[in-house]
């Protein structure tokens, strides 16, 4: 029996670090990664794995926010 594939990913859309600037992504770095993946192997599934709250959507803010997180 061939073995099934799952894609799982977790990945920041909107403001994010690329090439060492900010710039605003319509999908995350590692959402197409996980796309690139998918278009080599069809049969995969995808799964986005997302957070149980929201954090900002600014990308400097978020940085305090994982800062705090680590600290705490
Ligand atoms: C809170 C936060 C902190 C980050 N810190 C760094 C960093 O210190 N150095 C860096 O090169 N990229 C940093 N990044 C950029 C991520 O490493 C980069 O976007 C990576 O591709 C993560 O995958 P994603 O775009 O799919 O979320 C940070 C991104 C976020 C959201």
């Amino acid at each position: 029996m061939a073995k099934k594939v799952l894609i799982a990913y977790y990945s920041r859309r909107g403001e994010n670090y690329v090439n060492g600037s900010i710039k605003n992504l319509k999908l995350g770095n590692t959402e197409v990664v996980a796309q690139k993946i998918k278009a080599l192997l069809p049969d995969a599934d995808v799964f986005q794995i997302d957070t149980t709250y929201e954090y900002s959507k600014s990308y400097m803010t978020c940085i305090e926010e994982a800062k705090q997180e680590l600290h705490d």
